[in-house]
């Protein structure tokens, strides 16, 4: 079987940690009400650095982990809704940053299953190209540049960071599924600013309608997006178990997206999984977006959680609607 492995990590936490108290300072909140709603302590902000910068750290950490040099690196992919610029992409800034002189590089744009959807684009690429020895997969997100933090119901939930792997090819197990839902996509979204060209002569139709936010922050409803979560989480999760033939008791832990404790031991029931089996760090970091998998990845194996020749489910689902899983041996 063609596989892939995860030959090093490295994350990226900013150094403004916000507790739940702190929130509480800023909207009527509490400790008490989102801890038993979310399970979220506290999370980590950016202090003013970009978003490329958090990328350039944790990938020279993933690639010191893995051992190789930046020029080994054919492809860089980097999975961020919080990009600096609209264009160059964060990857070819971290390219030009890194060294990387070898690689391509763009951005992909999938939330919070963009590390999943990047992994799994990442072991097509080495699969169809020979010349290819290792990918780079970051994710860094900077959320708190556009969290309303008017909106009580969704500014507690988010945090900032980054997390990166290397990754080349092996014969190890692998699968995977991505899906996405589209008619679901006004249930959490972010507009760019809407700059007006001196041509135009007719207000902005993004003011109207389903995504008629009327700022250009992150807008959610937040009990839509639950009820996707609570079945997309699962529905991926067996659909890649399903695909690459196996037994899900053969799965050592699942990595979930951390977006809420509620959804992920919800889903957790309906794949009639235990909760040990779940890499859970919600509540020193939030929802990172598609940062969450890869920085429970990082740490896991980091504190000797996660072992070499584990079997792991990284599984994701998001703002698209989006949805992904991977079923792989570590
Ligand atoms: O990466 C994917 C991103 N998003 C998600 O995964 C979000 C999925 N959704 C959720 O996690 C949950 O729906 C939330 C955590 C966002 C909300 O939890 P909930 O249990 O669905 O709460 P709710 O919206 O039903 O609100 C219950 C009550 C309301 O008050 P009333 O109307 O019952 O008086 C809210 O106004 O809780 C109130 N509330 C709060 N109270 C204190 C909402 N947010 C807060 C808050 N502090 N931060």
């Amino acid at each position: 079987m063609f596989g892939i492995e995860i030959l090093g990590m490295g994350s990226y936490t900013p150094s403004i940690c916000v507790t739940n108290e702190d929130m509480a300072k800023v909207v009527e909140t509490n400790d008490e009400w989102i801890t038993t709603r979310t399970g979220i302590k506290s999370r980590n902000f950016t202090d003013g650095e970009p978003t490329w910068k958090m990328g350039v750290e944790a990938a020279k950490k993933a690639i010191e982990a893995a051992g190789i040099s930046p020029e080994e690196i054919g492809l860089i992919i980097d999975a961020t809704i919080t990009g600096d610029f609209a264009t160059p992409s964060m990857a070819c800034v971290i390219q030009g940053k890194i060294g990387a002189v070898n690689a391509a590089a763009f951005d992909l744009s999938a939330a919070c299953s963009g590390f999943v959807y990047s992994v799994d684009v990442a072991k097509r690429f080495l699969q169809t190209d020979d010349n290819l020895k290792y990918v780079l997969v970051v994710a860094n997100e900077n959320l708190s540049r556009i969290i309303d933090f008017s909106d009580r119901s969704s500014c507690i939930l988010f945090g900032d960071g980054a997390a990166a792997a290397v990754i080349g090819k092996s014969d190890k197990l692998y699968s995977s599924h991505l899906g996405a839902d589209g008619t679901g996509a006004h249930f959490l979204y972010a507009k760019h600013a809407d700059v007006k060209h001196p041509f135009r002569t007719k207000p902005s139709e993004l003011t109207e309608g389903e995504f008629g936010s009327p700022v250009d922050l992150l807008a959610q409803d937040g009990k839509e997006v639950y009820k996707f979560a609570t079945k997309a989480l699962p529905l991926a999760a067996s659909k890649a178990v399903e695909k690459a033939g196996i037994d899900i008791s053969t799965i050592d832990w699942f990595v979930p997206h951390q977006a809420n404790i509620r959804i992920i031991e919800t889903a957790a029931k309906n794949l009639g999984v235990s909760m040990d089996k779940f890499i859970v760090n919600i509540s020193t970091h939030g929802n990172t977006s598609g940062v969450s998998i890869p920085l429970a990845l990082t740490e896991a194996i980091e504190n000797g959680t996660i072992k070499k020749g584990d079997r792991i489910c990284l599984v994701g689902f998001g703002a698209g609607l989006t949805l992904g899983a991977i079923v792989m041996d570590y």
